[in-house]
């Protein structure tokens, strides 16, 4: 039997606590991807209206089989949509991509811009039944505090922020647990940058239950309440991935786990103003680069 277990939010929603993402997923690899998520037991899809790939989720729980109901779907809202109005819009317009009547978890993917006037926007559309959940992504402890104390109705029900056993965010967590707001971790693996699938430590840890150091890295994440959102399109390591509900970790584990964190992020800095400029400049490239290439497309079709 496939096994999946859930966190409960803020407001009563259950969120899985093991979930797909697909962030740099090719949208026409995405489909695909996703159906072998869910074929494998996945029921949290991860998405992003700045991943170019909401129409292909749509399309793979069009597909899939699996009732909605049981389906946890997030999507981000991304800075250029910030504000009000925009924001709004464009909840309205990833719905229509991802062919949905509503979306479990809206967030705000990046603590930038009008930040305050996107999240009145959501908290309306969580009002009105659109979205079942919100929250905000990469939020670190002066912006989640910042949201919490001036800018909200509601308390966000999760906040996604970069979490693996090199920036394992022990006092962010403990902030966000100060208002009840869940963890969520992307690039649980950090991408498997600095060797983190060959690491001594958890491969030595694995070894004892015959798991992989990435097993060992997502049931710490599991047993710390943390929700994980991990990107692989080998359906191989999907089920891999997933095998993790089966062996717990000791205190010891976890505290020799905890002693590989120096707390500096895999990617960049949040604070640090040309990574500021960067995500202003990302999606503009990203589009110009996808009509280069339908472009190029149609001149091979002609
Ligand atoms: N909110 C944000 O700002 C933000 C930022 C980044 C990511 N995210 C979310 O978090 C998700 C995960 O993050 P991520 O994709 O950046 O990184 P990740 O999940 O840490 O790492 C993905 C990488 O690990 C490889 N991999 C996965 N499982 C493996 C296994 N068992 N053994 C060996 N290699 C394995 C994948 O390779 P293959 O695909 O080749 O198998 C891929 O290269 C994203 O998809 C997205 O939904 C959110």
């Amino acid at each position: 039997m496939k096994i999946i277990e859930y966190v409960t939010l803020n407001n009563e929603v259950k969120m899985p606590i093991l979930g797909f993402g697909v962030y740099q997923i090719p949208q026409e690899e995405t489909k695909q991807a996703v159906l072998d998520a869910i074929d494998t037991g996945y029921r949290l899809i991860d998405t992003a209206q700045s991943y170019f790939n909401e129409k292909e989720v749509g399309e793979a729980i069009a597909e899939c089989g699996v009732p909605r109901e049981e389906l946890f779907i997030t999507t981000k809202v991304w800075i250029e949509n910030y504000g009000y109005d925009k924001c709004r819009k464009s909840v309205f317009e990833s719905l229509e991509k991802l062919n949905l009547d509503y979306i479990d978890l809206v967030l705000l993917h990046q603590p930038f811009a009008d930040y305050y006037g996107a999240y009145r926007a959501i908290e309306e559309l969580y009002e009105e039944g659109l979205v079942k959940a919100i929250g905000v992504s990469n939020f670190y402890p002066d912006r989640i505090t910042d949201i919490c104390l001036f800018g909200r109705k509601i308390i966000p029900a999760v906040n996604q922020i970069e979490c693996n056993p090199l920036n394992a965010q022990y006092t962010a967590q403990e902030n966000m647990e100060k208002y009840g707001i869940t963890t969520s971790a992307w690039a649980p693996f950090g991408e498997g940058l600095k060797g983190m699938f060959t690491n001594e430590t958890l491969v030595n840890i694995g070894k004892k239950y015959n798991k992989t150091a990435a097993q060992v890295i997502l049931r710490w994440l599991i047993q710390r309440k943390i929700v994980i959102n991990c990107k692989t399109t080998h359906k191989e390591r999907m089920i891999e991935n997933f095998e993790v509900f089966d062996f717990t970790l000791t205190d010891e584990d976890m505290s020799e786990i905890k002693a590989l964190d120096d707390s500096t992020s895999l990617f960049f800095d949040h604070t640090d103003p040309s990574m500021v400029e960067w995500f202003d400049e990302m999606v503009e490239v990203k589009k110009k680069q996808q009509r280069a290439d339908l472009e190029q497309k149609k001149g091979k079709m002609n």
